[in-house]
């Protein structure tokens, strides 16, 4: 086995019931916060009240700043940003899904480094600061806590594109799987299924070495049984599901993610399908391409998976989405068109051995519907 290997996570985490306030004076990274969230999660959950109840009793002032939606845009970012100036807040604390970490990142670089609107996806440069950054996730999936990359929604390229830096990374990870339990049943499954995609694809990354694929495999290993527990309509473990995704967090803060992420981000941005489940229908088809390249990779995640063929992931995936009532409307000839083209033309997409053709990813389109 080859043991050279590149490891980087100066994530702080801790995990378990009741985080947040028990290592409360370790996330006062300021003298004012902003703590940005999304549109209800954070107050349904409980989270935004013990971040509060926190603050208060440190008598650290704070303003919130709710704007953020699913796939976030620049407009946001700099609205939160905005809301930071006014305030003269010097840490940011995000509590919600990966929309909302991802977000919260670009804000804390916009504030602290005074980037111009024009310039922002220009990429960052890596003397530019970053405002501290704690992480209260309240999804199991983006893995955002624990990665250095901002997931921000581009509208004149049509495509989400990836903003990172390694100032990015969350100064403070805070896990309280009590604060998934008002999570909606099909978001709880999205986000796995993300969380699935970036163990897998992070195995076949050219980037992989023998420690992200170990912790890969444990990820998939975690993951699969709540998910096939999922699908039987089962009692599912909440804190497996949040650790087994924060561990695929931590592989793609090695990899990055790869060809299903490139291909999912067209069915989110022209189909208006959650990110987690594009990349879920494209999982089997994924696997049963890579696998006649990388044979023993796919061995490798099929182990972990409990599983014998690609075809059972399919299977499970299609049960999953047929439980919760999700319709997948098939790509027309002339989508699968423009998605092929922007899919291929994301740099993630040259991190494996084996780049498809434009027809191979046409079929692979195909074969997740
Ligand atoms: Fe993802």
């Amino acid at each position: 086995m080859d043991t050279n290997l590149h490891f980087t996570l100066p994530t702080e985490v801790f995990s378990g019931r009741g985080c947040v306030a028990k290592q409360a004076q370790r996330w006062m990274l300021g003298r004012h916060a902003l703590i940005v969230t999304g549109k209800t999660s954070a107050r349904l959950s409980g989270a935004l009240d013990d971040v509060c109840a926190c603050l208060d009793a440190r008598q650290i002032p704070y303003v919130t700043y709710e704007g953020i939606s699913a796939n976030p845009d620049e407009t946001q970012v700099y609205a939160g940003a905005a809301v930071a100036r006014t305030r003269g807040c010097d840490f940011v604390i995000a509590i919600g899904g990966g929309s909302v970490l991802d977000a919260a990142k670009s804000i804390a670089w916009v504030v602290a480094s005074d980037v111009p609107r024009e310039a922002f996806f220009n990429g960052v440069p890596a003397t530019d600061p970053v405002l501290p950054i704690v992480a209260i996730p309240l999804t199991c999936g983006t893995g955002s806590e624990v990665t250095q990359y901002s997931i921000i929604t581009d509208h004149e390229a049509k495509t989400k594109k990836n903003v990172s830096s390694a100032a990015f990374f969350p100064t403070i990870a805070l896990l309280d799987a009590h604060y998934l339990t008002s999570l909606p049943k099909d978001v709880l499954c999205d986000t796995a299924l993300d969380a699935l995609s970036h163990a897998i694809e992070g195995i076949y990354s050219l980037k992989a070495d023998c420690f992200s694929r170990a912790l890969a495999e444990t990820a998939i290993g975690v993951l699969m049984p709540e998910l096939v527990r999922m699908a039987h309509g089962t009692f599912v473990n909440l804190a497996q599901l949040q650790y087994g995704s924060m561990v695929a967090g931590m592989v793609i803060a090695q990899t990055g993610t790869g060809l299903v992420h490139a291909m999912g981000y067209p069915l989110t941005y022209y189909k208006g399908m959650p990110h987690g489940r594009a990349n879920g229908v494209l999982l089997a088809g994924y696997l049963t391409f890579m696998q006649a390249t990388c044979a023993s990779l796919t061995e490798r995640i099929l182990a972990a998976a409990g599983l014998s063929m690609p075809e059972e992931l399919q299977a499970l995936v299609d049960t999953l989405l047929d439980i919760q009532g999700c319709f997948r409307e098939a790509p027309t000839e002339e989508e699968l068109e423009v998605f092929t083209g922007d899919s291929l033309r994301l740099e993630v997409v040259r991190r494996y051995r084996t780049l498809p053709s434009p027809e191979e990813v046409k079929d692979l389109y195909r074969m997740g519907f």
